[in-house]
């Protein structure tokens, strides 16, 4: 048996924790001696790698706090991490006096001494190009999360992350480049971009650079490394959504099909007070702009329901764009307001109910809505890039432009792209044969 300490690590949240928990990982597996478990009552160290966008999972926290605390070893420690470790500081420790450390967004590094150090608190939001340089650990193989920029620049009145993650800095495109290389030398065809902003890219570095550098050119830079076979990436804001960007996703073959388009809301009074930067024509102009140039592309979007003071005929403007754009994937969300945010002092907060039911609305002309595009798959052939194994005799991968499809195989087929007929298109996922 191994006589390494084990790490046991919950990941909320988005893809940018779900970096950071790679890394800290890497940081307690190459600096101290842990190593990853799947049962928390047999770790040392037990992690959550918390997210505050939503007031749910913060309130979760806690009792899950207590859940750990029933079931931890004698002398395990508890470390709170990530977007509600920044916001919350060290009320985390007088709510929860059982947490050895709190380690905010931006400062996972430390990951290292403040498991060593006790009742650790580290939650600034400051500028450190250390913080870029990590071990190395990746969950796949086959996929590489990489970095772009870390932070926000952006004051969408509704959002907490400006506050927990603080402001926006591009990382140097050459330690980019030398991430994205490692990585796809070492297998992982598909490098995933990662940022609050993706292409606001180049607006702000840590260091004064005299180069001009915007996320079109970083895209064709990454796509020459010879390995590198595609390229995804998340979040875009519409309001960046230049000509120049949309060309460059259309004409680049190793840039994926895919664009995540964050709506918030088809109003264009609501986006005014979401202060987004843009209107409803514009969303419409760049999405059918996109449809146009690459006719196969899928659009992701996220929808904010019952912000203050929206009104039907607000909500309604939201399932009008809905209804035009045809998303192929929608995430949409009840507003929960969040504590040090504009909106959350609005006096006009619409009620629970009403918001409950505008969501239930949308997502049930959301599915309609699939059910008709998932019906139009029958037949078609798609090149799918093999990425998990499921423990019920199915692979699963992903299309070019982001449709999950599995087929019956086994481990042989990670890793490869093939050809693979679609013969049971469901809204969720296409199941089909691989005919190559
Ligand atoms: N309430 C509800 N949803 C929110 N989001 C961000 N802040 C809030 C909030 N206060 C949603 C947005 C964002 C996604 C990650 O979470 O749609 O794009
Ligand atoms: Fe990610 Fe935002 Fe949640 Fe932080 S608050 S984990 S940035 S989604």
């Amino acid at each position: 048996m191994s006589n390494k300490k084990k790490l046991y690590i919950e990941t909320l949240g988005c893809a940018m924790n779900t970096r950071d928990t790679e890394h800290i990982i890497a940081e307690l597996s190459s600096k101290d001696s842990y190593e990853l478990c799947n049962e928390a009552k047999i770790a040392d160290l037990i992690m959550i790698n918390t997210c505050s966008v939503r007031e749910k999972p913060v309130n979760k926290l806690f009792s899950e706090i207590g859940v750990f605390n029933k079931l931890k070893k004698d002398g395990a420690k508890i470390g709170i991490c990530g977007c509600t470790a920044s916001h919350l500081g060290d009320e985390i420790f007088k709510r929860a006096p059982s947490v050895s450390f709190v380690l905010g967004a931006r400062n996972v590094s430390k990951v290292v001494e403040a498991v060593n150090t006790d009742k650790f608190l580290s939650v600034d939001i400051d500028y450190d190009e250390s913080t870029y340089a990590f071990g190395e650990f990746r969950n796949s193989m086959n996929k590489a999360y990489v970095n772009i920029s870390i932070g926000c620049d952006k004051q969408c009145t509704y959002c907490i992350v400006p506050h927990t993650r603080g402001d926006e800095i591009s990382i140097p495109p050459e330690l980019i480049i030398k991430e994205a290389k490692k990585a796809a030398l070492s297998g992982a065809k598909e490098i995933f971009l990662l940022g609050q902003n993706v292409n606001n890219y180049g607006k702000r570095f840590s260091s004064k650079r005299d180069e001009k550098i915007d996320f079109s050119d970083l895209l064709n830079l990454i796509s020459q490394i010879e390995e590198v076979e595609r390229i995804r990436f998340t979040s875009p804001h519409p309001l960046h959504m230049d000509d120049k960007f949309l060309e460059t996703f259309a004409k680049n073959p190793k840039v994926c099909k895919s664009m995540h388009m964050p709506l918030q809301s088809g109003s264009t009074h609501i986006l005014e007070q979401m202060k987004r930067g843009y209107t409803k024509e514009w969303f419409l102009n760049r999405a059918m702009k996109l449809r146009e140039l690459v006719p196969n592309v899928s659009i992701s979007t996220d929808i904010i329901v019952a912000f203050p003071g929206e009104s039907e005929k607000d909500f309604e403007d939201s399932m009008d764009v809905i209804e035009k754009v045809r998303f192929e994937q929608i995430f949409a969300f009840k507003y929960s307001a969040r504590p040090l945010t504009k909106a959350a002092e609005f006096t006009n907060q619409i009620d629970s109910e009403t918001g409950s039911a505008r969501l239930k609305k949308l997502q049930d002309r959301q599915n309609e809505i699939l059910d008709e595009i998932a019906s139009q798959k029958s037949g078609q052939v798609l090149d799918v890039y093999f990425e998990e194994l499921r423990n019920n005799g199915l692979v699963a991968g992903r299309s070019d432009n982001n449709a999950l499809v599995q087929v019956e195989g086994n481990e042989e087929l990670l890793g490869k792209t093939l050809k693979v007929k679609i013969t049971n298109p469901r809204r969720l996922a296409l199941y089909g044969e691989i005919v190559q």
